[in-house]
């Protein structure tokens, strides 16, 4: 009858530790094997990590800047400008208004904080109010919250213009926002207002910057962070067009 040391015996005690040399050296190997591609997969993570982001999981802190890269300072900023003030935030196809308000002699106009409503769904938000050493510099979404019209059909009208006054007026449909008034609505179509550009000046160095959106989401998406292309640089460049 065969014992289980019977079994063995052919190999001897030898052969039992070479059986286990090449055990171990086959554990060794798959332990290689298996660190190589954890090695391999970090490598691939590190290198999507690298891939310029498509969506942000947070307002980034952009700083304003002209064409030539130049912060802009706040006697860059043209006050009561029917023109197109515009910098994309927080992603690169999100153009927003920078405006500068005065009031009809063309002194700034200080704009406080306020409660604005939203009348879609019935809620409301806290605007910002002005920034600047006046408190006189907001920015809003320059997307029509009715259908999503641009600049130049939508547009700043000055406080000595004949024809909305003091207003950003649609001429796609009609609709009315007060920059003012945390660019509530004034009239329809449109049932809700532009999104607000939180925005932060800095006294020493008298720069701005765009720090997060407040109020309703951009026209066109699910939020203000998806949807379009993330900045590749800390700024955002400010560009003045004609109508
Ligand atoms: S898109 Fe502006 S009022 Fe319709």
């Amino acid at each position: 009858m065969q014992t289980e040391d019977s079994v063995k015996s052919p190999e001897g005690k030898e052969g039992l530790e070479s059986q286990s040399r090449r055990s171990f050296l086959k554990m060794m190997m798959v332990f290689a094997v298996g660190a190589a591609a954890i090695g391999t997969m970090r490598g691939g993570i590190q290198s999507l990590a690298r891939l310029p982001p498509q969506a942000l999981n947070t307002f980034p802190s952009l700083t304003l800047v002209n064409s030539s890269g130049a912060p802009i300072k706040t006697a860059d900023i043209p006050i009561n400008s029917a023109l197109g003030v515009l910098f994309p935030y927080p992603l690169t196809n999100e153009p927003n208004f920078l405006l500068r308000l005065g009031d009809k002699t063309g002194k700034d106009v200080a704009v406080t904080p306020q409660k604005v409503s939203i009348p879609d769904t019935g809620g409301s938000f806290l605007s910002p109010g002005g920034v600047g050493p006046y408190k006189s510099v907001v920015a809003a979404s320059a997307i029509c919250q009715h259908a999503g019209c641009l600049f130049p059909q939508l547009r700043f009208y000055p406080p000595t213009s004949s024809s909305y006054p003091g207003l950003i007026q649609c001429g796609c449909h009609g609709s009315q926002y007060d920059p003012y008034k945390g660019f509530s609505v004034v009239s329809t179509p449109a049932r809700s207002p532009l999104p607000n550009v939180a925005l932060s000046y800095d006294v020493t160095t008298d720069t701005y910057q765009a720090v997060g959106m407040i109020g309703p989401v951009i026209f066109n998406h699910s939020n203000d962070l998806s949807g379009g292309t993330a900045a590749k640089s800390s700024t955002s460049t400010v560009t003045e067009q004609s109508a």
